[in-house]
């Protein structure tokens, strides 16, 4: 722990002290436990094993220069945890029960948060899984919600150095009416095989089309995507992508910054007419992209190697307020 390399953490999961579990019995949610292992047992018919009855979430905690912990948009993520959890019928959840958890997490575990100077933070990965035993396709009645903490770089090792993206039509990660807008490890089960061939080839995410027809934007595998022209920060609409926070805190600063926002379908062919495109996440912070690869026509949309006007700006705004060196006018960060 002493030698980490904070400056070079990257985004992989690390063993740190403590992590934080509660169990959902006979319908009532119990106390919060504090444990030392990494290990949980289960039922081997627990229905999160066999029927993807699982809900994450990711945020963020970041140490300011005056050496205080600030979490951000918890109450947004606690939230969205109640949306995913009422999406594949699991127990819910308060928003002070998650919060309270988050928080004890962090506290625990906080000589792991990453100094101010390293630019890195501690990723907080709260997940929900069905316990109970089932056979036929139905909900458990038992849940164990837990969480864990990590210190982390960026989740794409180029960090905010433009990157390129593939667009493949013979893959998709959500179905129209499906699960795309719930955080449930299914989706991302379903984005590996065209993920792995998107990292093959030296691209850092897939592009997702919508799954119905193919002539709208989507998402990337584990971001929102956004795209800026004509002082208009545009990102889309639609029911089967994750309602990204960082996204909804872009679309406030580009507001703040003057920029008009739309949130709209985005229609394929608007790609060649943006002047900067970035996929934006908790992981992904921003991630300025330099080129989209259109695999079925091959043919290639570019936005310049170097990080746009209104990405860097938007970029260096964010990451001022989780980290306390700007005023935090919308109560986004809660300081432990
Ligand atoms: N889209 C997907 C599929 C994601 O996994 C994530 C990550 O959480 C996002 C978008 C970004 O959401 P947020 O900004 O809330 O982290
Ligand atoms: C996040 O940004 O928090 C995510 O969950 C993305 C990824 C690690 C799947």
């Amino acid at each position: 722990m002493d030698n980490l390399d904070w400056q070079n953490l990257g985004f992989g999961y690390r063993d740190t002290d403590y992590n934080i579990r509660c169990y959902y019995r006979n319908g009532n949610w119990g106390e919060l436990e504090i444990s030392s292992s990494n290990i949980i047992n289960m039922h081997i018919a627990a229905t999160s094993l066999h029927y993807g009855q699982e809900v994450f979430e990711g945020l963020k905690a970041f140490k300011g220069k005056d050496g205080k912990i600030r979490i951000f948009r918890m109450d947004e993520n606690a939230k969205r945890m109640q949306f995913s959890c009422e999406g594949i019928l699991m127990a819910n959840i308060s928003v002070e029960k998650f919060k309270e958890a988050v928080l004890l997490a962090v506290k625990m575990n906080e000589r792991f948060v990453p100094p101010y100077e390293s630019g890195a933070s501690l990723y907080i990965r709260p997940l929900m899984v069905g316990t109970s035993p089932e056979i036929g396709v139905k909900p458990a009645n038992e849940y164990l919600f837990m969480v864990f903490v990590m210190p982390v770089g960026p989740y794409f090792p180029e960090g905010f150095k433009p990157t390129d993206l593939i667009i493949m039509r013979n893959y998709d990660r959500a179905a129209p009416q499906g699960t795309g807008k719930y955080k449930v490890g299914g989706n991302y089960a379903a984005s590996m095989q065209a993920g792995k061939i998107a990292k093959n080839q030296g691209f850092s995410a897939v592009l997702y089309l919508d799954s119905r027809e193919k002539k709208y934007i989507d998402e990337c595998g584990p971001a929102n995507f956004f795209g800026i022209k004509n002082n208009t920060y545009i990102t889309p609409l639609s029911d089967s992508i994750l309602p990204s926070i960082t996204n909804k805190s872009l679309m406030v600063l580009a507001e703040e910054m003057g920029l008009k926002v739309e949130r709209r379908k985005v229609p394929f062919e608007e790609l060649s007419t943006f002047e900067e495109i970035g996929a934006c996440g908790t992981a992904a912070v921003i991630s300025p992209i330099k080129g989209i690869y259109d695999a079925d026509n091959d043919k290639w949309f570019s936005y310049g190697t170097e990080p746009g006007k209104w990405s860097t700006k938007l970029y260096n705004k964010l990451r001022a307020i989780q980290y306390g060196d700007e005023p935090d006018n919308y109560n986004w960060v809660e300081l432990i």
